[in-house]
C-alpha cells in the first residue's frame, strides 16, 4: 500500500481506545479534584509563539518543529507542546482580571519532528495542567504530589522524581557567567551547536546530547551551588513541602529541560519499567515566571506540568480489554428484522449498549457473532415472540436461558450486567 501514516505518527484502533479513555478520565477527575479546569486551545499557533517562549537556540525551535506557510502569507507551526498556548491565551482572554489564581488542564495532541523511537513519535499526546498567578513553593510541591499520586493510581508504582531549582533572573546571570568560565577551555571540543549555543544562551550546552558536549556538561559547575537567598528559600520550602506531603524525590541538580522558559522549580517524572525502554521521562515540568510578562502579558508568576500519554500507556500494567457490547439482538426470521431493529432501539433508549447484525442471516451464524463481541446478552426475537410480546434471554456467561415479557428486558438485562 503506498498511502500510510506519516512516520512517526499513529493510528489509536479501537482496540486500543478504551486504555486511552481509562486514562484520560481519571487525569481530568485528578485534575478536577484539585480544582483544575479543562481549556482546549488550537493546535495550529503563529510560529513566533514557539519561538519567543520555548527559546531559540532549543531543539524544539531548532530542529524539530512542523512549520508552514499558510496561503495568507502566514508562519505557522503545529504546537509542540501546550504551556505556550497556555500563556497565549491566558494573556489573550485578560484571564488575570477575573481570577488571582488560574488552574487550567488539557489533554491534545503535540507535534515535534524528532527521530522515532519507542516511546518516542512525532505526533503524541500529552496531558498537561498550568497554574497561573501563585508563586510557590508550596503549589510547586502540591502538583508533584498530585502527579506522582496521580501516576501511582494507575498502577505504575516505580517513579523516580527529579526536582532541581533554576534560580530565578539574578541567580541565572551569575551562574551563567560561571557556566562561561567552565566552558571556555572546552569550546573547541564542543558541537557545532554547543559553540553558538555558548554565546547566544549557554545553559543549553547542559542540555545537549552529542556524548562529548555531555560528558564536558557532567562536570560543570551545579546551578544549585549559585541560588541566592530567595531561590534557596524557596527550593527550601518546596522540599519541607514535598517532605510533609511525603512525596518522595531526588535533587538532580544537573537537570536542565530543554525548554528556555524555565525559572526556580524544575521536575521530572521518570519511569523504571523496561517496557519503557530509554525514553522513560514521563512527565516533565517547572515554573515559568518571566513568560506571561515576556509574551506582553502582566507579570505572572506560573508553574506546570505534561504527561507523555503513549509513556504513561506503556507502563501502565495491561488490563484484559472490557466489551463494548451489553446486549446482542437476534433475529430468528428475516421476518422480525425490523422488530428486532425497534427493540434494539428501545434497549438504547434505556441506556444499553447493543449491536446486532442487520444484515441478518442464520440464527447460529448470529450467535457467533454476538459470542465473538463478548455480549454478555443475547436477545433473540423470532415470529412466535413477537406475538407473544415476549423475547428469549440468553446469558451467554451463564448459559441460561429465559423467556421474559418484552416490557421487562431492559429491567432484566441491567439487573444481570449489575
Ligand atoms: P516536555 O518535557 O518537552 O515538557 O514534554 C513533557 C512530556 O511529554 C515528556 O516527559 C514526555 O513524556 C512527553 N513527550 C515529549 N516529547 C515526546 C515525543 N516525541 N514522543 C512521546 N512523548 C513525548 C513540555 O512539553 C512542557 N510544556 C511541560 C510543562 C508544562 N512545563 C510547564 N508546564
Amino acid at each position: 500500500m503506498s498511502l500510510r501514516a506519516v512516520k512517526g505518527m499513529k493510528d489509536i484502533l479501537p482496540d486500543e481506545i478504551s486504555k486511552w479513555h481509562r486514562l484520560e478520565s481519571a487525569f481530568r477527575s485528578r485534575a478536577e479534584r484539585y480544582g483544575f479546569r479543562e481549556a482546549r486551545f488550537p493546535i495550529v499557533e503563529p510560529t513566533a509563539l514557539f519561538v519567543r517562549s520555548i527559546g531559540e537556540n532549543t531543539d524544539i525551535v531548532e530542529k524539530e518543529m512542523y512549520t508552514f506557510t499558510d496561503r495568507g502569507d502566514k508562519s505557522l507551526t503545529l504546537r509542540p507542546e501546550g504551556t505556550a498556548s497556555a500563556v497565549r491565551a491566558y494573556i489573550q482572554h485578560n484571564v488575570q482580571a477575573q481570577e488571582p489564581v488560574t488552574k487550567w488542564y488539557y489533554i491534545g495532541p503535540m507535534y515535534r519532528r524528532e527521530r522515532p523511537a519507542k516511546g518516542r513519535y512525532r505526533q503524541f499526546y500529552q496531558a498537561g495542567i498550568e497554574v497561573f498567578g501563585d508563586p510557590g513553593p508550596y503549589v510547586d510541591a502540591e502538583i508533584i504530589d498530585m502527579v506522582v499520586g496521580f501516576i501511582s493510581s494507575l498502577g505504575i508504582s516505580e517513579v523516580e522524581v527529579l526536582v532541581n531549582s533554576l534560580g530565578g533572573t539574578a541567580t541565572r546571570a551569575k551562574y551563567t557567567e560561571a557556566l562561561l568560565a567552565y566552558l571556555e577551555p572546552f569550546r573547541s571540543e564542543l558541537c557545532s551547536d554547543c559553540q553558538r549555543r555558548m554565546d547566544a544562551n549557554p545553559l543549553r550546552v547542559l542540555d545537549c546530547k552529542v556524548p562529548r558536549c555531555a560528558a564536558i556538561a557532567a562536570d560543570a559547575p551545579s546551578i544549585l551551588g549559585h541560588l541566592d537567598d530567595e531561590d534557596r528559600a524557596h527550593f527550601d520550602g518546596l522540599q519541607e513541602s514535598l517532605t510533609r506531603l511525603g512525596t518522595p524525590y531526588r535533587v538532580e541538580g544537573s537537570l536542565v529541560r530543554g525548554l528556555d522558559y524555565y525559572s526556580r522549580t524544575l521536575f521530572e517524572v521518570l519511569g523504571k519499567g523496561e517496557q519503557l525502554g530509554a525514553q522513560n521521562a514521563l512527565l516533565g515540568g517547572g515554573r515559568y515566571d518571566q513568560m506571561v510578562g515576556s509574551l506582553g502579558g502582566p507579570d505572572t508568576p506560573a508553574i506546570g506540568f505534561a504527561m507523555g500519554l503513549e509513556r504513561l500507556l506503556m507502563a501502565m500494567p495491561s488490563e484484559p480489554e472490557a466489551t463494548h457490547v451489553d446486549v446482542f439482538i437476534v433475529a430468528a426470521q428475516p421476518s422480525v428484522r425490523a422488530e428486532a431493529a425497534l427493540l434494539g432501539r428501545q434497549l438504547r433508549d434505556a441506556g444499553l449498549r447493543v449491536e446486532s447484525d442487520l444484515r441478518g442471516g442464520s440464527l447460529k451464524s448470529q450467535l457467533r457473532r454476538a459470542d465473538k463481541m463478548s455480549a454478555r446478552i443475547a436477545m433473540i426475537l423470532g415470529e412466535a415472540e413477537v406475538d407473544d410480546g415476549v423475547v428469549q434471554l440468553k446469558d451467554l456467561q451463564k448459559k441460561t436461558q429465559d423467556e421474559i415479557p418484552r416490557t421487562e428486558a431492559a429491567a432484566r438485562a441491567k439487573t444481570i450486567l449489575g
